[in-house]
């Protein structure tokens, strides 16, 4: 078999500690493909003027598989001031180099499993009389990546062909005497074939890995034509696959009901907003961003990565602190795309190990403050956590 080759974009801040960290445990599980290191963040925005440069584009567009692990991002004025004097009122303007990915290669399935580990202390609880009971969460999101509220199709003070357009709405009405220049407006715009596509996706991952339910999570009673299509799509979709229940629910009552049965969830699927929210509040219930981890996956390419940023106040300690699992389950995603299934469900096992031991925990797994000195309040270094995983693979 022809040796796989992986883009590695390390980016900024912590994505350069725990990138190489899941490649240990890449190395360690037996999957030695050749990887090629691109380049993306900050570093490339200040010297060149872009956080994304051609190159990597290439890259990825030769080998179409990508493993990611964070970049800084920083607002528009700031980012003009770090730019190289050279490059200085040129017209380069900042954007997310992780967001250009997503919209160039058409990531349109953004996929968040969300999975408890028994025994790491950051889980979800639940008291029943004097009980508490920890139930099993399994829950993989599906998110629209591109379109929705994230297409970027957005005004203030909209041009006036937009405002007409717009007033062919009778809807439109309600809003006949604010003067443009005091109207924001932000398009959600939803098309077919995204919609069949993610809910499609979704339904064949319940199919492949055994989840009993697919739940749409928009609000169609009041966004009803872009909640809408994806729903109806959904109902067509869902005959083709009648071992597993559809289920809908509104993003509001959804937030509330995952605090209070989320383990009756299999797998979601949500627009981009409402996608972003329910996965980071599900995240939320098994340990938070140093466990969460992402795909994003396109038609022709794929990049995993793991949800959090590069937290730049912990780049430079030594040891270093950060969980690195969050990373690890990324490439786990990844495996699982090439299906080397069971490479990536031993390392899920390793893992699964470690945490129930009880004994290696990285200081958010403890609730501790972030700083240097929290190894010495019995947290595990990066390393160490890495380390621990590898031994049990
Ligand atoms: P962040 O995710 O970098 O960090 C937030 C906090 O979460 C950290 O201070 C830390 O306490 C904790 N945390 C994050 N990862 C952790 C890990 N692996 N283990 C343990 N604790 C962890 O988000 P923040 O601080 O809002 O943003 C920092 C930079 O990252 C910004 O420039 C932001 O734009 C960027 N960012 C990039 C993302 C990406 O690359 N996909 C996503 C989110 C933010
Ligand atoms: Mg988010």
């Amino acid at each position: 078999m022809a040796l796989k080759n992986i883009v590695i974009m390390p980016g900024d801040g912590i994505g350069k500690k725990v990138l190489p960290e899941a490649i240990r445990v890449l190395d360690a599980v037996g999957f030695k493909p050749n990887y090629i290191h691109a380049d993306i963040g900050w570093e490339y925005w200040c010297t060149e003027g872009d956080p994304l440069p051609q190159r990597t584009l290439d890259l990825l567009e030769e080998h179409r598989i990508g493993l990611f692990g964070a970049i800084t991002s920083k607002p528009k004025d700031q980012a003009a001031k770090e730019l190289k004097l050279e490059l200085q009122n040129k017209g380069y303007v900042y954007y997310s180099p992780i967001v250009g990915l997503r919209q160039h290669f058409n990531l349109d399935l953004c996929i968040r499993p969300c999975r408890s580990f028994k025994g790491n202390p950051l889980n979800f609880v639940r008291r029943a009389g004097n009980d508490v009971i920890e139930p099993d969460i399994d829950v993989v999101i599906f998110r629209q990546n591109t379109e929705g509220l994230y297409s970027g199709v957005e005004w203030t003070n909209p041009p006036d062909n937009v405002r007409s357009a717009l007033e062919t709405h009778k809807k439109m009405a309600a809003f006949k005497n604010t003067s443009s220049e005091d109207l924001a407006i932000s398009c959600r715009i939803f098309s077919r074939k995204a919609c069949h596509r993610i809910v499609f996706e979704a339904f064949k991952f319940a199919q492949k890995f055994g989840y009993k339910n697919v739940t749409i999570c928009e609000k169609p009673n009041v966004i009803r034509e872009t909640s809408g299509m994806l729903r109806n799509e959904a109902l067509k979709i869902s005959h083709d696959f009648p071992e597993i229940q559809l289920w809908h629910t509104n993003i509001d009552a959804q937030m509330m009901w995952l605090n209070k049965n989320p383990e009756d969830y299999g797998v979601i699927v949500s627009g981009n907003m409402f996608g972003d929210i329910v996965s980071d509040a599900f995240a939320g219930l098994v340990g938070g961003l140093g466990f969460a981890n992402s795909a994003n996956i396109g038609e022709t390419c794929a990049v995993f990565e793991p949800t959090h940023g590069s937290a730049p106040k912990y780049e430079n300690l030594d040891p270093q602190i950060v969980n690195p699992i969050a990373m690890i389950l990324s490439a786990c995603l990844m495996l699982e795309y090439l299906d080397e299934t069971e490479k990536a469900k031993r390392i899920r096992h390793a893992i699964g190990a470690v945490i129930a031991e009880q004994n290696v925990r990285t200081y958010d797994m403890l609730r501790l403050v972030g700083g240097p000195d929290v190894i010495s309040k019995g947290a595990a270094t990066t390393q160490e956590m890495t380390d621990v995983i590898i031994t049990k693979l």
